[in-house]
């Protein structure tokens, strides 16, 4: 007779949510508002930042009411190894259209040291844009080490490891639909 064959019960680490796919749409609508009645009639360039920004970007761009908005992206990376900052984010895509006389507007994920998007605005900088102002889903004030502005800005969080909606933890659960909590345990994982 054959040994019974025992399937270990495999569950799925629970993130719970700190912000609901529900509440996160209800903030990004407001925040669409805010951009479309900050810039009428003007033809504004929506800079994403990638990667973690996919989602909201999306998410933002289709709310806002704009008669002429450009969509571009930029690559930065700042963690290299799990919840630790590099402190030296390195560029890993630049723009693909001239940004010079246009007003940009970059568009993060999240704000935590701040040197992300401290790096990108001096690299904007010099490009001749009519302004650049900032937009952010989450920031985490707490973790701040350099002072970067933020004009249009989703929720303030406390200093704890957050995933989904484009934020990932190791390149992983960035597709989630809502924004939680890295649980502890999970955390010492690649
Ligand atoms: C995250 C996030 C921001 C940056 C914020 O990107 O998307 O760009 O960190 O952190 P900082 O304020 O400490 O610089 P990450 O480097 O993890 O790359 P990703 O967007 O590809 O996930």
């Amino acid at each position: 007779m054959l040994p019974e064959i025992i399937t270990p019960e495999i569950t799925a680490p629970k993130i719970e949510p700190l912000f609901t796919a529900e509440a996160i749409h209800e903030r990004v609508k407001e925040l669409a508002d805010e951009i479309t009645a900050d810039y009428q009639n003007e033809e504004p360039v929506l800079v994403g930042v990638l990667k973690g920004s996919f989602i909201f970007l999306a998410d933002l761009a289709r709310e806002t009411n704009l008669h002429a908005l450009q969509i571009d992206f930029m690559g930065v990376e700042s963690y290299k190894k799990g919840t630790k900052s590099s402190r030296q984010p390195i560029i890993t895509k630049d723009l693909s259209i001239d940004i010079s006389d246009h007003h940009v507007l970059l568009v993060e994920d999240i704000v935590d040291t701040g040197y992300s998007l401290q790096t990108l605005m001096k690299i904007l900088s010099v490009r001749s844009a009519k302004s650049i102002k900032t937009c952010a889903l989450l920031s985490k004030p707490d973790r701040r080490e350099v002072e970067v502005p933020i004009d249009f800005l989703g929720f303030t969080i406390p200093d704890e490891f957050v995933v989904g909606y484009g934020l990932d933890f190791n390149q992983k659960y960035r597709e989630l639909p809502y924004i939680g909590i890295l649980p502890k345990e999970l955390q010492g994982q690649t």
